[in-house]
């Protein structure tokens, strides 16, 4: 079955990208299309050396918006200040040591700085170079000025650089840099800015022995697609997974956990301020009583192994506070009695009930088919949604009995 289209994350955004001379302004190609592929309108302002790395005609070829690196041309002579004041966002990216010191020192000698120095728009700067050139003082002293003046970063990572060596000056992944834009974006405007949500996700893994557990089948996309959609939102996110999460996530806080009395601890810690837990992880109800220091060998002379099994606490219930709290129901049976039944003995706000028979939905997939609880209207059964945008709608409700509050 089709998913039907939702509002793409960035839809209504301007993102002006300025690209500056570095190897890494190809990736620049790929961070328009994904800005793109988001819903956002993206402008591209080109230095001339960018040019000589990524020249305007491929730019042209993958964004709607304009594609212009000269700051004299005759039909467009005011162009910076037109592109700083249409933007959401200016990103750059790369962003070259000579750009952060231009920047720094407030000088517009091409589209680029010119458009920095016009907008108000938040501004999100990737940096890309040499290790030794990003471990210089003056690079250290601009990044320092421009972080104090409100500007963002994201990377530079460590990896492969231009010269063969490795150090840190990478210019980060484009989905990564997608991610810190969509967090930028949130946080200036989006409806959860100033909230602070947490978000479990993944199965728990409860030790047999130090080779064997038990566990389930969650994959941790469910709570992932979570954690996104909040940071999207504008929310500061703390994720506590079993997995590890996408790249994509950047922004969000995570600490992975293994058992469920790990992931209670890290619940607890992360919940102390917080306005809002979602549990989309599946927690184990059940943990082995004991947990063998060695491997168990195989016992040549039994039939079976008999493994005996104590109850984990019920984290969600347990976990007491003021935030709004939201759980989810994983049935193979009766799906709107059980997860009513777990919203009113576990305390919930709302429950978001999923029947995990459905090739579609629940387990493991890129989709899932809800029906969102709150024990006063009636329950309201979702189409089949991405999980992205099946969080969408969870944090919809979300949002609604926060504005109660
Ligand atoms: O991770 P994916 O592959 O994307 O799959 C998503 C999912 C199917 C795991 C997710 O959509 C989902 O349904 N998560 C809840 C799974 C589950 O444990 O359901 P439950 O009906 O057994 O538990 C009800 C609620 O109580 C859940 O919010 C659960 O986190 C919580 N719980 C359960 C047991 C326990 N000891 N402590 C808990 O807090």
């Amino acid at each position: 079955m089709t998913v039907p289209a939702q509002p793409a994350p960035l839809a209504g955004k301007r993102v002006v990208l300025g690209v500056t001379g570095s190897i890494a302004a190809y990736k620049a190609i790929d961070l328009a299309r994904r800005l793109e592929e988001g819903g956002a309108t993206v402008d591209v302002a080109l230095t001339a050396n960018a040019a000589r790395f990524a020249p305007a005609l491929t730019f042209h070829s993958v964004i709607r918006g304009t594609v212009a690196s000269d700051m004299f041309d005759a039909a467009a002579p005011e162009l910076h200040v037109e592109l700083g004041r249409r933007a959401d966002l200016l990103l750059i990216a790369p962003a070259t040591a000579t750009t952060l010191a231009k920047l720094a020192s407030g000088v517009g000698d091409s589209l680029v700085t010119l458009t920095a120095l016009a907008t108000t728009a938040p501004v999100l700067v990737a940096p890309a170079m040499d290790s030794r050139m990003y471990a210089n003082a003056a690079t250290q002293a601009n990044l320092e000025t421009l972080r104090a003046r409100g500007v963002s970063f994201v990377g530079p990572d460590e990896g492969r650089l231009a010269s063969g060596e490795r150090g840190l000056g990478r210019m980060s992944e484009p989905e990564v840099v997608v991610g810190a834009v969509r967090a930028l974006i949130g946080r200036a405007g989006g409806d959860l800015r100033g909230r602070r949500v947490v978000v479990s996700a993944g199965g728990t893994r409860e030790a047999i022995d130090p080779v064997r557990f038990l566990g389930n089948r969650s994959s941790g996309k469910m709570g992932f697609a979570l954690a996104e959609a909040a940071r999207d939102r504008g929310a500061a996110v703390s994720l506590v997974s079993t997995q590890a999460p996408p790249p994509a996530l950047y922004g969000v806080s995570v600490e992975e956990v293994e058992s469920a009395e790990e992931m209670r601890e890290a619940l607890a810690r992360r919940l102390r301020d917080a306005d809002v837990l979602v549990m989309a992880a599946a927690v184990a109800d059940y943990r082995p009583a004991e947990t063998a220091a060695r491997k168990r060998k195989k016992q040549e002379d039994a039939a079976g192994w008999d493994l005996a099994l104590q109850e984990n606490p019920d984290l969600i219930a347990g976990l007491d506070g003021s935030f709004v709290k939201v759980g989810f129901a994983a049935e193979t049976d009766d799906l709107i009695a059980n997860a009513a039944a777990k919203l009113r003995k576990k305390g919930l706000d709302l429950i978001v009930a999923n029947d995990v028979t459905d090739p579609e939905a629940g387990f493991g997939g890129d989709t899932n088919r809800i029906v969102l609880l709150d024990g006063r209207g009636e329950p309201e059964a979702l189409p089949l949604l991405s999980k992205y945008d099946a969080a969408q709608r969870v944090l919809d409700r979300v949002a609604a009995l926060l504005a109660e509050r």
